[in-house]
């Protein structure tokens, strides 16, 4: 597996098909995880995604006093993580360790990125956007994918189930992203 800087105009690409995300904060010496399945691109070029992110969750105190995330797309091999740092809160303890989840060094933000995905992106919050409703609009900084599961500029999730990205329904249940298929365009 090797990550490829995308280019930033084509990461809209990666969440077009409504993944699961999962998101990681730092600031002051703390970092942290949840799983976030309310993201959205919203612009191309520069690139900007929505999040709605709950005030109560501790990623949010991370995020708001840092001003920067990652966000991530879940291999369907780290499923139970995913749930499970959606279900507890880093307040508590340190997520990465408990739930035995391996990480490397952002380009371009502080929080760690998560091993086990098959794109990332790192983002910079867009001050005061539209907070009221804990939405947040943040820039796409830097952008990369795992090169086996998305190159020329495709998606190719191969045939092992494992490397597949996923959609959250609820209660530890998910849809696997399934087959391929195309129909003519107007242009
Ligand atoms: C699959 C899944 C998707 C979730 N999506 C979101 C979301 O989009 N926004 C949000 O605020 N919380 C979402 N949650 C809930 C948070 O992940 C949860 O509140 C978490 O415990 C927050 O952790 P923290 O307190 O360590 O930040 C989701 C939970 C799961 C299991």
């Amino acid at each position: 597996m090797t990550r490829i800087n995308l280019p930033l105009d084509k990461c809209w690409k990666l969440l077009n098909h409504g993944p699961v995300t999962v998101i990681t904060s730092a600031h002051g010496g703390k970092t942290n995880v949840m799983a976030a399945s309310w993201a959205m691109p919203l612009d191309y070029d520069p690139p900007k995604i929505l999040l709605v992110l709950d005030a109560a969750a501790y990623s949010r105190e991370l995020i708001d006093a840092s001003g920067e995330f990652g966000l991530q797309i879940p291999k369907r091999r780290i499923a139970e993580q995913t749930v499970a740092v959606g279900q507890s809160s880093g307040r508590n303890g340190d997520k990465f360790s408990r739930f035995g989840l391996k990480t490397f060094p952002a380009q371009q933000i502080a929080a760690p990125m998560l091993e086990d995905c098959v794109a990332w992106m790192e983002c910079k919050v867009i001050p005061d956007a539209s907070q009221r409703y804990d939405l947040f609009i943040a820039e796409v900084v830097a952008c990369y994918v795992d090169s086996d599961r998305f190159h020329d500029n495709q998606w190719d999730f191969g045939p092992d189930p494992l490397e597949r990205s996923m959609h959250y329904i609820s209660n530890g249940e998910f849809f696997s992203t399934g087959e391929r298929f195309r129909v003519p365009t107007l242009d």
